[in-house]
């Protein structure tokens, strides 16, 4: 089963690819931690990303294009994958619909988690994660037991420098303007569903569970 998780920054893609990932035995590959890694390890790549994702701008397709076709040739990836955060544009969707043609798989799935912009701005402002093990929390929705600090590692939170409200504004514009043209382009592909991203986290993981189930019906 090959899905993917298609939304505005903050939409819950993250926390639902995660879930599903564990829950279904699936490599969970989002571009977003991909590169916060490469980041944190002072590479080249992770050097190249930082310029864009500061500004809230996309990185280049070239660059996102070759890290995500060299994950995805890890052997960790044979039962399927559930992409988060990627594609982000028509040009990377082609790109990867190619490849994927080319080792003889396909998408099944694109499921889009529906999130009104006042709710994203309001979720990724209060969002803080752990430095070391990468959890997410929320100071309102899904608060750590201790304030402001990991309930596994103990070490105290920290905010995505993306998470500040002037980067988020341009996230959510770029998003409108290069990903959104994407719920299109899945609908016309007859694979794409709609799932109400504003319910509790748990509600959005049912549903996205039971698409997958119908999906799995009628492969
Ligand atoms: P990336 O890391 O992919 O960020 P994003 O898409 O902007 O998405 P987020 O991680 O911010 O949000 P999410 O939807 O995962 O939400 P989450 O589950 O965390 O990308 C970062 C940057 O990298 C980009 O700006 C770009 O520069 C670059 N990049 C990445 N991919 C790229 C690509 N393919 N091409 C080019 N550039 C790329 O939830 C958010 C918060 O809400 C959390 O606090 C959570 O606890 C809370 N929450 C989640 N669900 C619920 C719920 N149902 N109810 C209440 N609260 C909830």
């Amino acid at each position: 089963m090959n899905l993917l998780l298609l939304g505005a920054p903050g939409a819950g893609k993250g926390t639902q690819a995660k879930r599903l990932a564990e829950v279904l035995g699936l490599l969970h590959l989002s571009t977003g931690d991909l590169f916060r890694a490469h980041l944190s390890q002072g590479t080249p790549l992770g050097q190249t990303a930082r310029r864009y994702m500061e500004r809230g701008e996309l990185v280049p397709d070239d660059v996102t294009l070759a890290m995500v076709f060299e994950r995805l040739a890890d052997p960790e990836g044979r039962a399927g994958f559930v992409l988060d955060g990627f594609p982000r544009n028509l040009a990377q969707a082609e790109a990867f619909a190619q490849r994927l043609a080319q080792s003889g798989q396909r998408l099944d799935l694109a499921c889009y988690l529906r999130v009104a912009d006042a709710v994203l701005v309001e979720r990724l402002t209060g969002r803080r994660t752990c430095p070391q093990c990468q959890a997410t929390y929320h100071l309102r929705y899904a608060p750590p037991r201790e304030d402001e600090r990991c309930d596994r590692c103990q070490v105290p939170l920290v905010q995505r420098p993306d998470d500040r409200p002037e980067t988020v504004a341009r996230r959510l514009a770029v998003y409108h303007a290069e990903t959104a043209p994407l719920i299109a382009y899945y609908r016309a592909q007859g694979i794409l569903r709609e799932v109400d991203g504003e319910a509790p986290p748990e509600v959005v993981t049912e549903r996205l569970l039971e698409l997958v189930q119908e999906v799995g019906r009628t492969r």
